[in-house]
Formats: C-alpha cells, sequence, structure tokens
C-alpha cells in the first residue's frame, strides 16, 4: 500500500482561497479528492462544509458531492460526446433541474469564463486551455460551497490564467463559500489568502498572504 498522506492538518476557512504546492507526487490530488468526497480515506477525520464525510453512506456521499462540492480535475474529464455547454449543464441535470434552466444556467457560466461563443463545440473541438474553461465553468454551475481544483490554470496563458482565477476567487469571496486551489504556478499565487506546502504526504509549511513571497 502506498501511504500518500500521513499528518495532514489543515482547515479552509469560509470565505477563503486556500493554494496547496508541493513537488509532484506529494499527495496534492489524493489530499483534495478525499476533502471533495471523491476518494476514501484510510484513517483520519475529515469534515466539509460541516459535515463529517466518514459517517456518509455511498448515497449520502454522493449526494453531498452533486450538491456541495465543485471540481476541477487536473485531467478535464469532459465528456467527449457532450458538447460545452451539455458538459456544463450535467451537474445540474443530475440534481433534477429542468434542461431549459440548465442550458441557461450553463450559458450564463460559460459567458463568466469566456466561452460564450463555443456553447455547441464538443471537447475535441476546443483548445486545451477552453477544455480547462470548461471545466472549471462546469465546476462552478451549480453554485457549491466549496470548490476544488487541481492545477486549474495548467493550459492557460498569463491572461486568460489571471481572469479564471478572477472568477474563482470571486467564488470564493460570496457568502458561504470556499477554494482550495492546487497549483504549480507561481503566477497565480498572489491570488491566495493562505499556501499550505506539502512535501512526502505533509504539509510542512502554512503561509498567510503577508508571507506570500516566501514561496515564490
Ligand atoms: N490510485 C493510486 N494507487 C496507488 N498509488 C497512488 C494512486 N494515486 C496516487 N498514488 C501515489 O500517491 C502519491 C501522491 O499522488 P498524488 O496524485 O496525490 O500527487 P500530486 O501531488 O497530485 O502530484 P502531481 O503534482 O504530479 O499531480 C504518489 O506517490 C502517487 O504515486
Ligand atoms: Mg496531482
Amino acid at each position: 500500500m502506498v501511504s500518500a498522506l500521513r499528518g495532514v492538518d489543515i482547515d479552509v476557512r469560509r470565505g477563503e482561497l486556500l493554494m496547496i504546492v508541493g513537488p509532484s507526487g506529494c499527495g496534492k490530488t489524493t489530499l483534495i479528492s478525499i476533502i471533495a468526497a471523491i476518494l476514501d480515506q484510510d484513517a483520519g477525520r475529515c469534515e466539509v462544509v460541516g459535515r463529517d464525510l466518514q459517517r456518509m453512506d455511498p448515497r449520502e456521499r454522493a449526494h453531498f458531492r452533486g450538491s456541495s462540492i465543485g471540481f476541477v480535475f487536473q485531467v478535464f474529464n469532459l465528456l467527449p460526446a457532450l458538447t460545452a455547454i451539455e458538459n456544463v449543464a450535467v451537474p445540474l441535470l443530475i440534481k433534477g433541474v429542468s434542461w431549459k434552466q440548465a442550458e441557461s444556467r450553463a450559458r450564463e457560466v460559460l459567458q463568466l469564463v469566456g466561452l460564450g461563443h463555443r456553447l455547441g463545440a464538443l471537447p475535441a473541438q476546443l483548445s486545451g486551455g477552453q477544455q480547462q474553461r470548461v471545466a472549471i465553468a462546469r465546476a462552478l454551475v451549480h453554485d457549491p460551497k466549496l470548490i476544488v481544483c487541481d492545477e486549474p490554470t495548467s493550459s492557460l496563458d498569463h491572461e486568460t490564467g489571471h481572469a479564471m482565477m478572477s472568477v474563482i476567487r470571486d467564488v470564493a469571496k460570496s457568502p458561504g463559500r470556499a477554494v482550495i486551489v492546487v497549483t504549480h504556478d507561481s503566477r497565480i499565487f498572489e491570488f491566495a489568502d493562505r499556501i499550505a506546502r506539502m512535501d512526502d504526504g505533509k504539509i510542512v509549511e502554512l503561509m498567510g498572504s503577508e508571507r506570500r513571497e516566501h514561496v515564490q
């Protein structure tokens, strides 16, 4: 068994954008997958938006993920047979929202990420950066309480990366929300309220915004 995490103790506050940085393989994706109730931890306790994940049965977890969590995957995980707008509408359709309402909201969020002109494109017809923006729109569409983003700017140029982080930060600042961003991209550190540095499955340093320059 690979022990990907050992002794992680961290809290994410309401209204906060927390960044997690660290070398490849140190456990960043594993950590945020547990927080997002995608992965089950073997030990320890994880409470998210006031709910203890260990105490939920699989149905509750699925419902919790669908209603409270928005996840931007490191690999975008778009459904290849669906258009951009359909991909973004999926979390709403799963919740039972009508297609008409889901489409209208998906259009709004795609416009927010600058893709209002590519609503009908399939993922394969979009650039890597455009696909990444569809993935960001999909994570925001159902207005989740916690948004977890794994390298959300990895395929974006400087300007688009900044624009996307502004959108994501605005979400973090709206009432009752929080955002966790895993990143290697030092160009976006300025958006963080706090930065947690991970190494070998542990949080080795936690920096507030006033000391942010130390990790750059
Ligand atoms: N499904 C799995 N089965 C076994 N080991 C895994 C699995 N997924 C990840 N690991 C291991 O767990 C450790 C942490 O992986 P993780 O994907 O969390 O790293 P990461 O910090 O996100 O890296 P990167 O920056 O490359 O995305 C690594 O040693 C990895 O090889
Ligand atoms: Mg990763």
